[in-house]
Order: C-alpha cells, then structure tokens, then sequence
C-alpha cells in the first residue's frame, strides 16, 4: 500500500535540527508506518548556512522567514528546533493554519506561553508532540513497564539530576548563537527550564503527578558581556536549581541541575525506591538499567546491571542483534516512531503539548518557591 507523506517544515537547523533531519531520513529504515515522513523545507533566519544544512540533508527547499513554512500548503508538520523564545508564536501561527506541530522543550518559556499553545493545538485539533526524547531511551521506558507492572511495588523516593559544567568561566558571554540558554529573554529561565524539565517529564511519566516543591536556585556569575545587547550585563537566569518534591503518590523527591559541576557533561541520573526494587539510570551509560530486586534469593540478591539490548527490550526489536547497543539519536528515531505510529492508528503521540504544560507548571512553581522561599503547590 502506498505510503501517505508526512511533508516536514523543520524551523532550526541547529543541535536539534540535525538530530530531528537524522530521525525523520532514518525512520523508515527500521519502523514500519503508513506515514513517510519527508523532510520539505528547513527555515533558519541566515539563508546560506541553511542551504548548505539542506543540502547535506536532502531537504527540498530552504525558506529564511518561518511565516513562509508556515503559509505553505505543501507542508504537514512544523517542527520547530529553534530557541525557546520562538516556539509560542510559530506553535501557534502553524496550529492556526491547520498544521500538525512538533515543538522542542520545553514548551513555552513558562506556563503561561504553554497554555496559549496548548489551547491553539487542542482548538485547531492538530496532532502536536513535544520533544521529551529521554522517554524514548530503552532502558527508561523498561523502567517505565517494571513500574507500571507493580514490581516496584509503593514507590518512596524518587531522585534525579542533570549536571554540567561548561558556563564556570567567568568570561563567557551570554546571548546570540551557542549562547541563547544564558539569556533570560530567549531561553526563560537557566537550568530550570533546559535541564530539570527533562528530569520532571520523565519523573511524572514514571512516578505521577508532583504536588508541590520547595526549592532554591542561584546565578554564580553574576554579570556577564552580552553578545546581543553589548557591554557588560547582568545575568539573570538561573545557573544552579535544586527542588525537593511531594509526588501524589505520596513519594518524596529531590531534583537537581546544574551547569558548575566541574567535570559532568550531561550526567542525567534518575533513582527509584520502591518496597520492592528500586532502579537506577545514567545518561552517561543509557544502554543500561541497574535493577535490585528485594525478591531475589538473598544469597544472591544484589544490583543487576542489565543490558538493554535485547529484542524483548523495548523498541529494541527493530534494532541489531542482542549485545549490540544504540545510543542517543536513536531515541529521537524512536520519537518519530511513535508519533507516526499515532498517526497512524489516530492517537495522540505521548508527550503532548497538554503533558509538556505540565512540567512547565512545575518548573513555573520551582522559580516561585527559589523567590518565595517558601513550599509552593503546582498549579
Ligand atoms: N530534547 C533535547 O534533549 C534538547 C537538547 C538540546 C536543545 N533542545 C531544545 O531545542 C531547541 C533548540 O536548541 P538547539 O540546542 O538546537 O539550539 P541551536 O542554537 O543549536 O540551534 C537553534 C537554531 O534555531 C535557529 N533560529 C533561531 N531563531 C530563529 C528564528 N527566529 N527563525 C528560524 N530559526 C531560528 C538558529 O538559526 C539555529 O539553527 C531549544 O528549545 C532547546 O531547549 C532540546
């Protein structure tokens, strides 16, 4: 049967720009669906270095103005890969025109921006999808099945963090290219916004609903020179945030991000105890489940450090022979699986703009309760 095309407008072709191209062109390759997706147009707002993207990527045309994709009848899907200060007006521009969305994390810059958007998506019922990938590695969407099976039994605590260290330098910049995530305006908040929300969605996929949190941020360097502004600026995102959390569950948190740990990179852990097991999971070695299982037989009863490589492993099936293991851009591979899996079938690909509002919500109460010094409840 003739496959329907999914005609992709991609808005940045920056980091997430390539790793969204190399899902859309990979695709097909190792998930069947009865959507293709093809990658159209690319925008960037400096025609030259978009056209060279396009060309290294086969896409078919370039535009420099996002309004352009957006006004085209050729194009499904606006994806949008640019900065956080970009995605409420084109996610809307695009749901008005009847376009499917697909937008970068997190959503908006704040809830606020993030319920426009999801009212837009929902009002235009346009299939609409938001770039959690850590989902999508096997080994966290295992540790989703256990829990969701009961093996864990009554989760207690529930622990996260996402640390790095490439802002310690005291003369960085802040703004314009590579340098956006320190500029308050674009990006909306520091590590909050760009490494927690990863740690709250997959939190809240796992474990449920987060009540309320009571945390603390702080900006180390405090003045930085502004490539865009010029002269020397204040910064006013934040550098550091930790956040202890009462899930619904009844389960206790603590969460932290950072990007002045001297010698992490990207070091997303997430740690689970449960009355019957507990799990542990590292970026750094995200083809792994470390898993402790009380039932055991206690001569034996230890961590297993279990290789997810196997074809009963999730999504693994589709991929090479057991002892083989996949890495990072698989996971957006797997995103784009599932969302024309969706299409497919009429569902909605999970997260949607509706569930990315809400670790925007919870981000939103972290920042109130760093300035409040006090609990807040996520709204
Ligand atoms: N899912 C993840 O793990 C993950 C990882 C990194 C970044 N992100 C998110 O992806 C988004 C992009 O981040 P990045 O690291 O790829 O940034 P980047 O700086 O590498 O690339 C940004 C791209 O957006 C383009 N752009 C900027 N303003 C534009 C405009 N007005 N119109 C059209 N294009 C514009 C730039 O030319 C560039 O191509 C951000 O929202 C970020 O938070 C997500």
């Amino acid at each position: 049967m003739a496959k329907k095309k999914l005609r992709v407008g991609l808005i940045g072709y920056g980091f997430m720009g390539r790793t969204h191209a190399n899902a859309y062109k990979s695709v097909g390759n190792f998930f069947e669906s009865g959507h293709e997706p093809e990658l159209t147009a690319v925008c960037a707002r400096d025609g030259t270095r978009a056209k060279a993207f396009a060309e290294q990527w086969g896409v078919k045309s370039v535009e420099t103005d996002w309004r352009k994709i957006v006004a085209r009848d050729d194009i499904d899907l606006i994806d949008i890969a640019s900065p956080n200060d970009t995605h409420e007006e084109i996610a809307i521009a695009a749901a008005n025109a009847g376009k499917m969305v697909a937008c970068e994390k997190p959503l908006g810059r704040n809830a606020a921006e993030s319920r426009a958007m999801v009212a837009a998506v929902e009002k235009a019922g346009v299939a609409n999808m938001v770039w959690y990938n850590y989902r999508r590695v096997p080994a966290v969407t295992l540790a989703k099945q256990l829990i969701d099976e009961g093996r864990l039994g009554r989760i207690f605590h529930y622990r996260a963090k996402f640390l790095q260290d490439w802002t310690i330098a005291s003369d960085l910049p802040q703004g314009g290219e590579g340098l956006w995530r320190l500029d308050k305006q674009v990006a909306g908040s520091g590590v909050t916004g760009d490494l927690l929300a990863h740690c709250i969605d997959t939190a809240m996929w796992l474990n449920g609903a987060i009540d309320s949190v009571s945390g603390m941020t702080e900006t180390f360097i405090k003045e930085r020179v502004h490539n865009v502004k010029g002269g020397v600026q204040k910064v006013t995102i934040d550098d550091a945030s930790a956040f202890l959390a009462r899930f619904a569950n009844g389960s206790l948190a603590t969460f932290e991000a950072t990007r002045y740990a001297r010698g992490h990179k990207a070091l997303y852990t997430l740690e689970i105890n449960g009355e019957h097991a507990s799990i542990f999971w590292d970026l750094h070695d995200l083809h792994r489940l470390e898993f402790f299982d009380h039932k055991d037989e206690g001569r034996t009863r230890g961590w297993r450090s279990v290789h997810i490589t196997d074809g009963d492993h999730p999504y693994m099936d589709r991929w090479w022979v057991p002892g083989l293991q996949i890495g990072y851009e698989h996971t957006f591979i797997h995103q784009v699986a599932d969302f024309l899996k969706g299409l497919d079938e009429g569902k909605p690909a999970a997260p949607t703009f509706r569930d990315a509002l809400a670790t925007d919500l919870v981000t939103d109460a972290v920042l109130k309760s760093a300035e409040t010094g006090r609990w807040e409840r996520v709204a």
